[in-house]
Protein backbone atom coordinates (compact mmCIF):
# COMPACT_ATOMS: atom_id res chain seq x y z
CA UNK A 1 0.00 0.00 0.00
CA UNK A 2 2.62 2.66 1.35
CA UNK A 3 4.92 1.66 -2.02
CA UNK A 4 2.21 2.04 -4.41
CA UNK A 5 1.06 5.64 -2.85
CA UNK A 6 5.00 6.80 -3.11
CA UNK A 7 4.40 5.29 -7.08
CA UNK A 8 1.50 7.40 -7.48
CA UNK A 9 3.08 10.35 -5.32
CA UNK A 10 5.97 9.90 -7.99
CA UNK A 11 4.25 9.93 -11.38
CA UNK A 12 2.20 13.53 -9.85
CA UNK A 13 4.87 15.10 -9.41
CA UNK A 14 6.55 14.40 -12.93
CA UNK A 15 3.17 14.13 -14.26
CA UNK A 16 2.80 18.34 -15.85
CA UNK A 17 -0.28 17.66 -17.01
CA UNK A 18 -2.89 18.85 -15.10
CA UNK A 19 -5.49 16.79 -16.07
CA UNK A 20 -3.40 13.81 -15.87
CA UNK A 21 -2.83 15.05 -12.03
CA UNK A 22 -5.98 15.15 -11.50
CA UNK A 23 -7.08 11.30 -12.59
CA UNK A 24 -3.60 10.38 -10.46
CA UNK A 25 -5.51 11.96 -7.83
CA UNK A 26 -8.57 9.87 -7.88
CA UNK A 27 -7.00 6.69 -7.96
CA UNK A 28 -4.74 7.69 -5.13
CA UNK A 29 -8.38 8.51 -3.34
CA UNK A 30 -9.67 5.09 -4.42
CA UNK A 31 -6.98 2.87 -3.17
CA UNK A 32 -6.88 4.61 0.08
CA UNK A 33 -10.57 4.09 0.48
CA UNK A 34 -10.35 0.60 -0.73
CA UNK A 35 -7.61 0.01 1.62
CA UNK A 36 -9.25 1.04 4.85
CA UNK A 37 -12.74 -0.51 3.51
CA UNK A 38 -11.00 -3.79 3.14
CA UNK A 39 -9.01 -3.03 6.73
CA UNK A 40 -12.58 -2.30 8.32
CA UNK A 41 -13.96 -5.53 6.88
CA UNK A 42 -11.54 -7.71 8.34
CA UNK A 43 -12.11 -6.48 11.60
CA UNK A 44 -15.76 -8.44 11.51
CA UNK A 45 -13.72 -11.74 10.96
CA UNK A 46 -13.44 -13.42 14.07
CA UNK A 47 -10.20 -14.30 15.08
CA UNK A 48 -8.59 -17.20 13.59
CA UNK A 49 -6.11 -18.87 16.43
CA UNK A 50 -4.56 -21.44 13.91
CA UNK A 51 -2.35 -19.05 12.11
CA UNK A 52 -0.66 -16.21 13.67
CA UNK A 53 2.00 -15.31 10.91
CA UNK A 54 2.84 -16.47 8.02
CA UNK A 55 5.97 -15.92 6.16
CA UNK A 56 8.02 -16.62 2.98
CA UNK A 57 11.63 -17.83 3.36
CA UNK A 58 13.95 -17.14 0.44
CA UNK A 59 13.67 -20.98 -0.84
CA UNK A 60 9.89 -19.99 -1.69
CA UNK A 61 8.37 -22.03 1.05
CA UNK A 62 5.33 -20.83 2.96
CA UNK A 63 6.36 -20.97 6.72
CA UNK A 64 3.55 -20.20 9.05
CA UNK A 65 3.82 -19.41 13.18
CA UNK A 66 0.91 -21.91 14.72
CA UNK A 67 -0.34 -20.32 17.71
CA UNK A 68 -3.11 -22.27 20.12
CA UNK A 69 -2.93 -20.32 22.94
CA UNK A 70 -6.16 -19.11 23.42
CA UNK A 71 -7.10 -22.50 23.47
CA UNK A 72 -4.90 -23.39 27.06
CA UNK A 73 -6.71 -23.97 30.37
CA UNK A 74 -4.91 -21.27 32.19
CA UNK A 75 -6.99 -22.53 35.41
CA UNK A 76 -6.36 -25.99 35.17
CA UNK A 77 -3.86 -26.13 37.45
CA UNK A 78 -3.79 -25.06 41.22
CA UNK A 79 -0.52 -23.76 42.93
CA UNK A 80 1.71 -22.74 40.47
CA UNK A 81 2.43 -20.03 38.01
CA UNK A 82 0.41 -21.02 34.01
CA UNK A 83 1.18 -17.34 32.26
CA UNK A 84 4.29 -14.67 32.73
CA UNK A 85 3.86 -10.98 33.38
CA UNK A 86 4.08 -10.80 29.46
CA UNK A 87 1.86 -13.07 28.86
CA UNK A 88 3.29 -15.91 28.02
CA UNK A 89 2.23 -19.55 28.67
CA UNK A 90 3.44 -21.68 31.13
CA UNK A 91 3.08 -25.18 29.82
CA UNK A 92 2.23 -27.77 32.65
CA UNK A 93 0.05 -31.01 31.95
CA UNK A 94 -3.61 -30.52 32.20
CA UNK A 95 -3.58 -27.23 30.50
CA UNK A 96 -3.69 -27.89 26.55
CA UNK A 97 -5.40 -30.57 24.33
CA UNK A 98 -2.79 -32.90 23.09
CA UNK A 99 -5.01 -34.34 19.97
CA UNK A 100 -5.83 -30.48 18.95
CA UNK A 101 -2.34 -29.85 18.85
CA UNK A 102 -1.50 -32.32 17.06
CA UNK A 103 -3.83 -32.17 14.50
CA UNK A 104 -3.22 -28.60 13.47
CA UNK A 105 0.55 -28.90 13.70
CA UNK A 106 -0.04 -32.45 11.81
CA UNK A 107 -1.86 -29.85 9.41
CA UNK A 108 0.37 -27.00 8.62
CA UNK A 109 3.22 -29.54 8.44
CA UNK A 110 5.21 -28.42 11.45
CA UNK A 111 8.55 -30.51 11.00
CA UNK A 112 11.08 -30.07 14.15
CA UNK A 113 15.05 -30.24 14.23
CA UNK A 114 16.16 -32.26 17.15
CA UNK A 115 20.04 -31.30 17.96
CA UNK A 116 21.75 -33.31 20.36
CA UNK A 117 25.78 -33.42 21.05
CA UNK A 118 27.70 -36.87 21.81
CA UNK A 119 30.91 -35.71 22.51
CA UNK A 120 33.68 -37.78 23.44
CA UNK A 121 32.31 -40.48 26.47
CA UNK A 122 28.71 -39.27 26.40
CA UNK A 123 27.97 -40.60 23.36
CA UNK A 124 28.25 -44.15 24.71
CA UNK A 125 26.90 -43.65 27.86
CA UNK A 126 23.85 -41.94 26.95
CA UNK A 127 23.32 -41.72 22.76
CA UNK A 128 20.92 -44.79 22.56
CA UNK A 129 18.94 -44.14 25.41
CA UNK A 130 18.23 -40.58 24.22
CA UNK A 131 17.35 -41.85 20.80
CA UNK A 132 15.10 -44.79 21.50
CA UNK A 133 13.11 -42.67 23.79
CA UNK A 134 12.81 -39.68 21.88
CA UNK A 135 11.75 -42.28 19.06
CA UNK A 136 8.85 -42.86 21.57
CA UNK A 137 7.95 -39.73 23.06
CA UNK A 138 9.19 -36.97 21.06
CA UNK A 139 6.57 -34.94 18.85
CA UNK A 140 5.37 -38.06 17.53
CA UNK A 141 3.27 -37.68 14.37
CA UNK A 142 5.03 -35.08 13.38
CA UNK A 143 8.43 -34.89 10.59
CA UNK A 144 11.35 -34.72 13.31
CA UNK A 145 15.05 -35.22 11.96
CA UNK A 146 17.44 -35.36 13.92
CA UNK A 147 21.13 -33.87 14.16
CA UNK A 148 23.68 -36.05 16.29
CA UNK A 149 27.21 -33.91 16.56
CA UNK A 150 29.72 -36.26 17.55
CA UNK A 151 33.53 -36.24 17.34
CA UNK A 152 33.38 -39.86 16.45
CA UNK A 153 30.47 -40.13 13.36
CA UNK A 154 31.05 -44.09 13.39
CA UNK A 155 29.54 -45.21 16.79
CA UNK A 156 26.81 -43.51 16.52
CA UNK A 157 24.26 -46.39 17.54
CA UNK A 158 21.80 -47.75 14.57
CA UNK A 159 18.84 -46.43 15.53
CA UNK A 160 15.35 -47.98 13.55
CA UNK A 161 13.52 -44.85 12.88
CA UNK A 162 9.89 -44.24 12.91
CA UNK A 163 8.06 -42.96 9.34
CA UNK A 164 8.83 -39.11 8.79
CA UNK A 165 12.16 -39.14 11.14
CA UNK A 166 15.36 -39.12 10.06
CA UNK A 167 18.82 -38.90 11.18
CA UNK A 168 21.66 -37.02 10.43
CA UNK A 169 25.04 -37.62 11.79
CA UNK A 170 27.56 -34.36 11.93
CA UNK A 171 31.14 -34.39 12.48
CA UNK A 172 32.20 -32.07 15.11
CA UNK A 173 35.57 -31.38 17.28
CA UNK A 174 36.41 -32.24 20.70
CA UNK A 175 36.82 -29.48 22.78
CA UNK A 176 39.22 -30.77 25.79
CA UNK A 177 37.13 -28.81 27.95
CA UNK A 178 33.38 -29.60 28.51
CA UNK A 179 32.76 -25.90 29.41
CA UNK A 180 33.97 -25.31 25.93
CA UNK A 181 32.24 -28.14 24.10
CA UNK A 182 28.93 -26.77 25.86
CA UNK A 183 29.68 -22.70 24.71
CA UNK A 184 31.23 -23.95 21.08
CA UNK A 185 27.56 -25.83 20.35
CA UNK A 186 26.08 -22.17 19.81
CA UNK A 187 28.03 -21.67 17.29
CA UNK A 188 27.32 -25.40 15.27
CA UNK A 189 23.94 -24.81 15.90
CA UNK A 190 23.66 -21.21 14.12
CA UNK A 191 25.28 -22.87 11.41
CA UNK A 192 23.40 -25.84 10.75
CA UNK A 193 20.31 -24.03 10.49
CA UNK A 194 21.85 -21.93 8.19
CA UNK A 195 23.70 -25.07 6.02
CA UNK A 196 21.24 -27.76 6.61
CA UNK A 197 17.91 -27.49 9.38
CA UNK A 198 16.58 -24.85 7.32
CA UNK A 199 15.62 -26.62 4.15
CA UNK A 200 14.07 -29.27 6.50
CA UNK A 201 12.67 -28.17 9.21
CA UNK A 202 10.66 -24.79 10.56
CA UNK A 203 11.18 -25.49 13.81
CA UNK A 204 14.34 -26.43 16.17
CA UNK A 205 14.63 -27.83 19.69
CA UNK A 206 18.13 -28.45 21.28
CA UNK A 207 18.27 -30.63 23.82
CA UNK A 208 21.34 -31.77 26.28
CA UNK A 209 22.07 -35.59 25.37
CA UNK A 210 22.10 -36.83 29.50
CA UNK A 211 18.48 -37.24 29.67
CA UNK A 212 15.28 -40.02 28.87
CA UNK A 213 12.14 -39.18 27.32
CA UNK A 214 9.82 -40.96 29.52
CA UNK A 215 6.18 -39.41 28.45
CA UNK A 216 4.46 -37.30 25.81
CA UNK A 217 6.99 -34.35 24.95
CA UNK A 218 4.89 -33.05 21.86
CA UNK A 219 3.51 -30.55 19.88
CA UNK A 220 2.27 -28.18 22.68
CA UNK A 221 6.02 -27.90 23.58
CA UNK A 222 6.36 -25.91 19.78
CA UNK A 223 6.41 -22.02 20.39
CA UNK A 224 7.93 -18.75 18.12
CA UNK A 225 11.04 -18.71 21.11
CA UNK A 226 10.51 -21.46 23.59
CA UNK A 227 12.52 -21.07 27.53
CA UNK A 228 12.82 -23.90 29.92
CA UNK A 229 12.13 -23.11 33.76
CA UNK A 230 14.84 -24.86 35.47
CA UNK A 231 13.31 -27.63 38.13
CA UNK A 232 16.20 -26.23 40.71
CA UNK A 233 15.23 -22.92 41.15
CA UNK A 234 11.31 -22.77 39.94
CA UNK A 235 10.45 -22.42 43.62
CA UNK A 236 13.78 -21.17 45.11
CA UNK A 237 13.53 -17.28 45.95
CA UNK A 238 15.23 -15.49 43.76
CA UNK A 239 18.20 -14.09 45.14
CA UNK A 240 19.43 -17.84 44.81
CA UNK A 241 19.06 -18.05 41.59
CA UNK A 242 22.33 -18.53 39.68
CA UNK A 243 22.54 -15.68 36.81
CA UNK A 244 26.31 -14.62 36.26
CA UNK A 245 27.07 -11.80 38.45
CA UNK A 246 30.30 -10.88 37.27
CA UNK A 247 30.21 -7.47 35.59
CA UNK A 248 32.81 -7.78 33.02
CA UNK A 249 30.54 -11.06 31.19
CA UNK A 250 28.66 -10.61 28.81
CA UNK A 251 26.10 -12.47 30.67
CA UNK A 252 26.21 -10.48 33.66
CA UNK A 253 22.54 -9.67 34.81
CA UNK A 254 20.98 -8.70 38.34
CA UNK A 255 17.79 -9.49 37.51
CA UNK A 256 15.82 -12.08 35.86
CA UNK A 257 11.59 -13.16 35.43
CA UNK A 258 12.93 -17.19 35.69
CA UNK A 259 15.80 -19.37 35.82
CA UNK A 260 15.96 -21.00 32.23
CA UNK A 261 17.78 -24.61 32.33
CA UNK A 262 19.71 -24.46 28.77
CA UNK A 263 19.23 -28.50 28.57
CA UNK A 264 16.37 -27.43 26.86
CA UNK A 265 15.25 -24.23 24.08
CA UNK A 266 13.89 -24.22 20.84
CA UNK A 267 11.52 -22.40 18.98
CA UNK A 268 10.92 -21.19 15.40
CA UNK A 269 14.70 -21.46 13.49
CA UNK A 270 15.08 -17.60 13.28
CA UNK A 271 14.54 -17.31 16.69
CA UNK A 272 16.90 -20.18 17.77
CA UNK A 273 19.17 -19.23 15.05
CA UNK A 274 19.38 -15.29 16.86
CA UNK A 275 19.73 -16.84 20.47
CA UNK A 276 22.30 -18.82 19.11
CA UNK A 277 24.24 -16.22 17.85
CA UNK A 278 23.68 -13.78 20.57
CA UNK A 279 25.23 -16.67 23.26
CA UNK A 280 27.39 -17.27 20.53
CA UNK A 281 28.92 -13.68 20.31
CA UNK A 282 29.04 -13.42 24.38
CA UNK A 283 31.19 -16.58 24.89
CA UNK A 284 33.74 -15.49 22.48
CA UNK A 285 33.41 -11.39 23.63
CA UNK A 286 34.01 -13.03 27.49
CA UNK A 287 36.86 -15.04 25.38
CA UNK A 288 38.50 -12.29 24.45
CA UNK A 289 38.53 -10.44 28.26
CA UNK A 290 39.86 -13.86 30.01
CA UNK A 291 36.35 -14.60 31.31
CA UNK A 292 34.41 -17.13 31.50
CA UNK A 293 30.27 -16.82 32.68
CA UNK A 294 29.41 -18.95 35.62
CA UNK A 295 26.99 -21.59 33.80
CA UNK A 296 28.64 -21.09 30.79
CA UNK A 297 26.46 -21.26 27.85
CA UNK A 298 23.46 -21.09 30.12
CA UNK A 299 23.77 -17.98 31.94
CA UNK A 300 24.37 -16.20 28.28
CA UNK A 301 21.05 -17.89 27.32
CA UNK A 302 19.46 -16.81 30.51
CA UNK A 303 20.86 -12.70 29.60
CA UNK A 304 19.29 -13.34 25.85
CA UNK A 305 16.05 -14.54 27.55
CA UNK A 306 15.86 -11.32 29.84
CA UNK A 307 16.69 -9.24 26.87
CA UNK A 308 14.63 -11.07 24.53
CA UNK A 309 11.64 -12.58 26.74
CA UNK A 310 10.26 -15.92 25.11
CA UNK A 311 6.88 -16.66 24.06
CA UNK A 312 6.56 -19.66 25.25
CA UNK A 313 7.77 -21.40 28.84
CA UNK A 314 8.20 -25.12 29.59
CA UNK A 315 7.24 -26.28 32.76
CA UNK A 316 9.46 -28.11 35.03
CA UNK A 317 7.67 -31.22 34.01
CA UNK A 318 9.35 -30.81 30.88
CA UNK A 319 13.07 -31.24 31.97
CA UNK A 320 12.70 -33.03 35.30
CA UNK A 321 14.89 -34.49 37.91
CA UNK A 322 13.33 -37.67 39.79
CA UNK A 323 15.71 -37.03 42.57
CA UNK A 324 13.38 -34.66 43.32
CA UNK A 325 9.81 -35.06 44.94
CA UNK A 326 7.46 -32.30 44.34
CA UNK A 327 3.35 -32.68 44.14
CA UNK A 328 3.42 -30.18 41.66
CA UNK A 329 4.81 -32.47 39.03
CA UNK A 330 2.50 -34.36 37.59
CA UNK A 331 4.15 -36.27 35.22
CA UNK A 332 7.78 -36.00 34.07
CA UNK A 333 7.89 -36.12 29.70
CA UNK A 334 11.69 -35.59 30.03
CA UNK A 335 13.75 -36.49 32.63
CA UNK A 336 17.45 -36.37 33.72
CA UNK A 337 19.71 -39.01 33.79
CA UNK A 338 22.32 -39.81 36.14
CA UNK A 339 24.88 -37.19 35.69
CA UNK A 340 28.30 -39.38 36.40
CA UNK A 341 30.25 -36.21 35.89
CA UNK A 342 33.57 -37.38 37.79
CA UNK A 343 33.84 -40.23 35.37
CA UNK A 344 32.54 -38.55 31.81
CA UNK A 345 33.73 -35.18 32.03
CA UNK A 346 37.85 -34.71 31.17
CA UNK A 347 38.41 -31.66 33.41
C1 LIG B 1 22.64 -27.64 38.03
C2 LIG B 1 22.73 -28.24 36.63
C3 LIG B 1 23.68 -27.42 35.79
C4 LIG B 1 23.28 -25.95 35.82
C5 LIG B 1 23.19 -25.50 37.26
C6 LIG B 1 22.78 -24.04 37.38
O1 LIG B 1 21.68 -28.32 38.77
O2 LIG B 1 23.24 -29.56 36.70
O3 LIG B 1 23.71 -27.89 34.47
O4 LIG B 1 22.06 -25.80 35.19
O5 LIG B 1 22.26 -26.29 37.97
O6 LIG B 1 22.91 -23.59 38.68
Amino acid sequence: MLRCVGLLLHCFSVIKDKSAGIVCCHVLLIVSFTSLYLRYLASFIPEDNLLETSEVTSEGNIRQSINLDDTLDFRARHGVETRTSWKAPIIWEGMFDPVLYDQTHIQNQSSVALTVFAVGRYLDAYLKTFLTSAEQHFMSGLKVRYYVFTDEPDSVPNIELGPQRSLKVIQVEKHSRWQDISMMRMKTISDTIESDIRHHCNYVFCLDVDQEFKGRFGSEALGDSVAQIHAYFYKLPKERWTYDKNPNSKANMEYGDYYYHAAVFGGLLEHVKSLADHCFLGIMEDKLNDVEALWHDESHLNKYFWLHKPTRLLSPEYCWDTNNIDNDIHIAHLIWAEKHYDTLRDQ
